[in-house]
């Protein structure tokens, strides 16, 4: 069943086209897999459905509901949440003081419900005991999970996860996928953007991938990578194979 379906979305900075006429679906309990080299416009495609940018042209539909244009608060309240590229939490606040915003704010909970599921969601992410630290002290990896606990404490039935595992070495990408894998379960639904092939073909069950802003391919993992277009649009902007291993660093 389709839980989130964009509509010949494309988005236009001026004379760029960054996202150009783009539709899929994601169903309901999937992990959606997203790739495409730099500037592909994937970032964009995130902040149309997640109301930070309005769409030049085309719908967004959201559990049946046309969500085209609304605000980042209204679509959160209705169910879907981001993680950043770049992350950013309140350095100034504790681990759990962020949990507890994002349960207040994005999942209108009440203190005392906030923070029951603030404890819950970071006992769940492992991050229970640095839930006093301050958030600019703690690792990359944890910050990541921190960025993931966010999200979670919404209590978005949607993810949308851009490149949730920048700058992690291939042990820590292994424990990340894991804890993706243990969200699936819990029965929330993924978009997963990734420039880490290994990463994304270890939770995705079908891959969307994009190139100057556009779809260019559709598929289970097996089939899209490959795809001579998307073999191409990767050899033509990175100079690598699919095949091989990305180093994780991520690299924007
Ligand atoms: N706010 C903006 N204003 C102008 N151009 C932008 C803006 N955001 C992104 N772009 C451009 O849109 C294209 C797609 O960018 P982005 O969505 O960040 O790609 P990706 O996330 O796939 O790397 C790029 O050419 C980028 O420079
Ligand atoms: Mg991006």
């Amino acid at each position: 069943m389709v839980l989130l379906e964009c509509d010949n979305v494309t988005k236009n900075f001026g004379a760029l086209s960054a996202v150009h006429t783009v539709s899929f679906a994601l169903n309901r309990g999937e992990a959606l897999g997203m790739i495409g080299p730099n500037g592909a416009g994937k970032s964009t495609l995130f902040n149309c459905i997640i109301g930070l940018y309005r769409p030049t042209q085309g719908r967004i539909v959201f559990n049946g509901r046309d969500v085209t244009g609304m605000k980042p608060h209204q679509i959160c309240r209705l169910g879907m949440a981001k993680t950043s590229q770049t992350v950013e939490p309140f350095r100034a606040m504790t681990v759990f003081e962020n949990v507890l915003v994002a349960a207040l704010h994005g999942g209108q909970m009440r203190m005392a419900e906030a923070a029951r599921e603030t404890a819950e969601v970071l006992e769940f992410v492992g991050l229970e005991d640095q839930s006093d630290k301050l958030s600019g002290d703690i690792s990359v990896p944890a910050r990541r999970r921190l960025e993931l606990a966010k999200a979670l404490a919404t209590r978005a039935q949607v993810l949308l996860l851009d490149e949730n595992m920048a700058g992690l070495n291939p042990n820590e990408i292994d424990e990340a996928l894991d804890l993706l894998r243990k969200i699936r379960e819990s029965g929330k639904s993924m978009i997963v953007v990734e420039h880490i092939m290994r990463a994304v073909m270890g939770i995705a069950d079908r891959i969307v991938v994009l190139n100057y802003g556009a779809k260019i391919a559709e598929g289970k993992p097996s089939e899209v990578v490959n795809d001579p277009q998307v073999v191409e649009a990767y050899l033509g902007s990175k100079g690598v194979s699919l095949a091989h291993e990305s180093d994780g660093r991520g690299n924007d």
